[in-house]
């Protein structure tokens, strides 16, 4: 008997000691030391001994017993602390760790300038309209004074989605939606995008931006046009730029024009940017046509207007030194990631 309880209590030690989890270890415990483990069955073996080494036997079994509680509670204590540091290790930060770096958005290069744009004619009191996209004749050309067999109207040159139905081939018809809802004075920029049958290379796009400008009121002249222009143009290249205006023709402009901005890179001088000239082509422009003003209904004796329409890509081009129009439109990161 006495051999059978060393061999159990080698067991029993060899199990505890190596228990790898407090699961494993209640295992062990329940297998020798629980109410129906192998110490109480050798406990209840003192029954058939022999009355005079009872006490001797009970006693090696309390020792047993006690040195196993006793392996038992310490390793116990052993893996709580693991599993505590365990613990601790799996819900704290690391603050040794880098940061992750969040990812700076940058401005599109067409979307910064329309916005310094904007900026500039919302200090002269200008509000921003918008329109639609796709307008019909009537919007589009008619009451722009286009007279019918104009080639802008023709397919050509401009999308048709249906008969009446076509992508606007410049901002201009939205002067005439703000007008339709709005007494003078007026004084809006309209940024928007238009469409042209154009074929795609690096200085065009079949899809495109401008922005409009329309002022109407009493005692509007060509003169206010060109303040206007001038203090757009030292808005976006400073207090030296100067406005050249040339003869030109539109429909809903009499007499209109086309405006450039001495260079901003050679001040007039002549170079790589402007190709020599001294100027960038910003736009077209002019005194609002009498027609036009009748169509919405204004009292043209008493209004005058100026409007104007600029490329907004040329303008981010030139201003970025971007090469080729599609850069703008490609989505490339590469390109994206230097604004
Ligand atoms: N809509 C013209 C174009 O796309 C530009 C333009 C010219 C706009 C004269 C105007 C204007 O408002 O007065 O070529």
């Amino acid at each position: 008997m006495e051999d059978r309880l060393r061999e159990m209590a080698e067991a029993a030690r060899t199990a505890l000691r190596e228990a790898a989890s407090l699961d494993e270890l209640d295992q062990a415990r329940a297998r020798y030391l629980g109410r129906s483990g192998v110490l109480r069955d050798i406990q209840q073996g003192i029954r058939d001994l022999a009355k005079e080494l009872r006490p001797q036997v009970g006693q090696l079994i309390n020792q047993t017993r006690a040195e196993l509680e006793r392996i038992l509670e310490e390793r116990r204590q052993e893996l709580e602390a693991g599993q505590a540091h365990l613990r601790v290790a799996r819900d704290s930060i690391d603050v040794t760790l880098p940061g992750r770096s969040q990812p700076v958005a940058g401005r599109h290069p067409l979307l910064a300038t329309l916005d310094d744009m904007l900026e500039i004619f919302l200090g002269l009191g200008y509000t921003i309209a918008e329109g639609p996209e796709v307008e019909d004749n009537y919007y589009g050309f008619e009451a722009l004074n286009y007279p019918p067999d104009h080639p802008a109207m023709d397919e050509q040159m401009t999308f048709y989605i249906a008969d009446d139905v076509l992508l606007r081939s410049q901002t201009s018809p939205v002067q005439i939606r703000v007008m339709e809802t709005q007494e003078p004075p007026v004084r809006v920029v309209v940024p928007g995008r238009c469409f042209r049958r154009d074929t795609v290379d690096a200085t065009h796009s079949h899809t495109f931006h401008q922005l409009e400008g329309l002022c109407v009121d009493e005692g509007v002249t060509f003169a206010d046009l060109k303040g206007t222009l001038l203090a757009f143009a030292r808005g976006m290249f400073g207090p030296e730029a100067r406005v050249r205006f040339r003869p030109d023709f539109f429909p809903f402009t009499e007499p209109s024009a086309e405006f450039a901005v001495s260079c901003f890179a050679c001040a007039g001088e002549g170079c790589r940017v402007c190709q020599g000239s001294g100027w960038m082509e910003l736009g077209g422009a002019g005194m609002v046509d009498p027609n036009v003003l009748a169509g919405v209904g204004y009292d043209t004796e008493r209004y005058t207007g100026f409007a104007f329409g600029v490329g907004i890509e040329r303008f981010a081009m030139n201003r970025y030194g971007i090469p080729d129009m599609r850069l703008l439109y490609s989505g490339d990161m590469r390109m994206l990631r230097q604004f």
